[in-house]
């Protein structure tokens, strides 16, 4: 009985409260490097995923996948091959987690910061990033795509990739922006 009113204190007292504590310290470390975590809701995700036309067996990448959930329906629902990077940690164990209970092949989570990521060889790369942080990939993402990669901004245009855009989904807030390389 004692046994296990320690082992109650441990995890509510300490192990859960250590969790919260870590996952809010890189909550605050990613508003520095990139973009706070802002997950987009499923509806609109279905929507950007409609436009993107997107084929079995296309290269997908996340460029700051937070909890995988773009990159898990593209993969569960069009087919791709899904890779999603982030730099919060805890994001990306619970994508791994959230993939492997759906079940999903060809699918891969890495930590990574996206401006270290290989942009070579993907069909298609998405990204809710803001807009300084589209401004600091731009040539990064010019010079690494291949010709007809599709890169798909959500919320924010990237600045100086006016001559690829080919669709804009517009809404009140955060549109989504389709650009042909
Ligand atoms: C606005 S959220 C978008 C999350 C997800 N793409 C979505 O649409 O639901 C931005 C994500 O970028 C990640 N991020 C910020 N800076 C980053 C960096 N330098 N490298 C990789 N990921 C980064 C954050 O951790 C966060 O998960």
């Amino acid at each position: 009985m004692i046994l296990f009113l320690y082992l109650i204190i441990l995890v509510f007292g300490f192990i859960i409260p250590l969790l919260f504590a870590i996952y809010g310290v890189f909550c605050i470390i990613v508003d520095f490097t990139g973009a706070p975590y802002v997950p987009t809701s499923q509806k609109i995700l279905e929507e950007i995923l409609e436009g993107a036309k997107l084929k079995k067996g296309q290269q997908w990448l996340e460029l700051g996948s937070g909890d995988g959930r773009a990159t898990r329906l593209a993969v569960r629902r069009y087919g791709v091959a899904g890779t999603g990077i982030d730099i919060h940690i805890p994001l990306i164990f619970y994508s791994r987690l959230l993939a492997r209970l759906q079940n999903l092949k060809n699918i891969h989570f890495r930590i990574q910061n996206l401006f270290s990521t290989d942009l070579r060889n993907y069909d298609v790369i998405f990204m809710f990033l803001l807009p300084v942080t589209l401004k600091k990939l731009c040539a990064k993402l010019e010079k690494e795509c291949s010709k007809g990669t599709l890169v798909i901004s959500h919320g924010f245009r990237i600045l100086g990739f006016e001559k690829y855009l080919v669709i804009v989904q517009k809404r009140k807030l955060f549109p989504t922006y389709f650009y042909k390389l």
